[in-house]
């Protein structure tokens, strides 16, 4: 089995191409726009992993207000999955949102989506509900959240 040196990273504009071209293969439905929105009012929720130069996978998460966290979203290319990168970044981005005080994460998947669902629950993720047709093809989400201990001191 080869092994190769996954770089965790925050996103840096040069990563646009890169990152517009994994939602492009990956969902095709986020406006390109949303991104450098984020990269511009919270970066440090916005990181990459970085194989060997190349950026294989992003997630986008958030603190909108208060203690509650958010996904906005998160996906690997297909030929780099199941090699943990997901797991990286998510681990990474539940840890700096716990530095910024949030007490729990929340996020919406589709619910069709049941790989990305079983990932999330993996992380100690749990459904809490459905939301009907909030997709823009009318497919419902599955509203998940996770809480985030305190760290003991
Ligand atoms: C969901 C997604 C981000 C996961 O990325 P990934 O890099 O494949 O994630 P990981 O490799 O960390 O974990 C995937 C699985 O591989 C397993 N795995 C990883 N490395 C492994 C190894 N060396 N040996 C055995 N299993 C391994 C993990 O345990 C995990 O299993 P689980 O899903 O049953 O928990 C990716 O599938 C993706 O981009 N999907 C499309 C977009 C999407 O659905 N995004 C989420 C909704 S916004």
């Amino acid at each position: 089995m080869v092994t190769c040196l996954i770089i965790i990273r925050k996103f840096q504009p040069q990563d646009f191409p890169w990152v517009i071209n994994i939602e492009r293969k990956v969902f095709n439905e986020h406006d390109p726009f949303f991104y450098m929105q984020f990269y511009e009012t919270c970066s440090d929720g916005f990181l990459v992993a970085e194989i060997y130069g190349m950026v294989v996978g992003y997630i986008v998460g958030f603190l909108p207000s208060g203690k509650t966290g958010r996904i906005f979203s998160l996906a690997v290319l297909p030929e780099y999955r199941n090699r943990m990168i997901g797991s990286a970044l998510l681990e990474e981005i539940i840890s700096i949102l716990r530095e910024m005080k949030a007490a729990e994460i929340v996020l919406e998947v589709r619910s069709g989506n049941l790989k990305a669902r079983k990932f999330y629950e993996t992380h100690g993720f749990y459904k809490t509900g459905i939301q009907k047709g909030y997709y823009n093809d009318g497919e419902d989400a599955t509203l998940m959240r996770l809480e985030i201990p305190r760290k003991s001191i």
